[in-house]
């Protein structure tokens, strides 16, 4: 199968990109990546103009949710160089949804000529700086025009891009959920699959009653346990510093590439880490007691984000407003993307 796609030009923006006050996820790329899965096989996939979709009613994914998406990060380094960051380890993601959703493998060479083609399409959409970048969503449902319960028999898979500033622009505050919960063992809370964010919403709504900008989910069996924030990993740093973080093995959270970025940073700056199940009573205890110096949430779309304070059990459990072990991460982070650190992990920076 040729993997390289058909193009299809799309007339060029006329609007000017304000880059210091774009929304994030609201402006988006001129072009939009597509392939289609029937009989089998993936079929030679295409860039065209990006616009509405037309969707049958009965569109499999629309009733029962066999859909999923990633998020992933594309950067301009102020010599020009233009790369994406991690992206095989995205499309490794993206895989273990599908299967976890009964969906078939994407090809790594129909991702990849998809992903490159489009972001060469779109070269004015890189920001001119590491504060910025091009954030690219791949999103994959099902397209079986079916009522029917099984897996979907044809797929849709799309890539498109919208230029991002910061996903949060104030402070963010947490709503630990003490009522919902958002997995299970043996559920689905660890791919990225959109029932998951619809499940989710209540507890958003929920939270902003409370000026929380995000939920902080506890484990579903006891309530005692952290999982994560609604749109993040979380990590404690307890004094030392020390950094503490829910683990993978349950199953019931994300395993996040930006997650796994700062336990390579972490470890490359001297900083302790301890995956392990952390009790909400361990933080707000160590709070008081000034244990727990700092919160903070691990996202492609957050970065790497400080958390002011936790809402729970009808308490407000306010942090310390300086957080030196996230900003010294967050510079690691920008140095790491900069090509300034030393080893560099090259092999995370995807040129195009
Ligand atoms: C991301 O961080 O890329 C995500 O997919 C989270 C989303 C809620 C913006």
């Amino acid at each position: 199968m040729i993997w390289t796609p058909e193009i299809q030009a799309a007339p060029p923006r006329t609007e000017t990109l304000s880059w210091d006050k774009i929304p994030f996820g609201r402006v988006f790329s001129r072009h939009l990546a597509v392939a289609q899965y029937a009989e089998g096989s993936w079929q030679r996939p295409r860039i065209q103009p990006m616009g509405e979709l037309s969707l049958h009613p009965g569109t499999s994914a629309l009733h029962y949710g066999q859909s999923l998406f990633e998020g992933l990060k594309a950067y301009q380094r102020p010599d020009g160089t233009r790369f994406a960051f991690r992206a095989e380890d995205h499309w490794k993601r993206l895989n273990r949804s599908a299967a976890r959703l009964a969906m078939p493998e994407v090809p790594y060479d129909l991702f990849a000529n998809m992903l490159k083609a489009l972001l060469e399409v779109e070269r004015d959409l890189f920001p001119p700086d590491l504060e910025h970048a091009v954030y690219i969503r791949p999103l994959y449902f099902a397209a079986d025009r079916w009522l029917g319960v099984r897996p979907s028999e044809t797929y849709t898979l799309l890539i498109y891009l919208t230029p991002v500033g910061p996903y949060y622009t104030g402070e963010v505050k947490a709503y630990v959920e003490n009522e919902m919960s958002r997995a299970a063992p043996g559920g689905t809370g660890s791919v990225k699959m959109a029932g998951n964010y619809a499940a989710a919403m209540l507890s958003g709504k929920k939270a902003q009653q409370f000026g929380c900008q995000v939920s902080l989910w506890l484990d579903a069996l006891s309530r005692e346990y952290i999982e994560e924030f609604s749109t993040m990993n979380a990590f404690i740093v307890q004094r030392g510093p020390k950094l503490l973080t829910p683990p993978l093995d349950r199953g019931t959270i994300l395993p996040g590439v930006t997650r796994d970025t700062i336990l390579y940073l972490a470890s490359h700056l001297g900083i302790p880490v301890e995956e392990r199940e952390v009790s909400i009573y361990e933080i707000v205890e160590g709070i008081t007691h000034g244990e727990v110096s700092e919160v903070f949430g691990t996202g492609t779309a957050a970065t790497i984000m400080p958390i002011q304070a936790l809402h729970y059990d009808g308490k407000l459990w306010t942090l310390p407003s300086t957080h030196p072990v996230a900003d010294e991460l967050s510079r690691s982070y920008r140095r790491l993307l900069a090509g300034e650190l030393s080893p560099s992990k090259s092999e995370w920076i995807w040129l195009i």
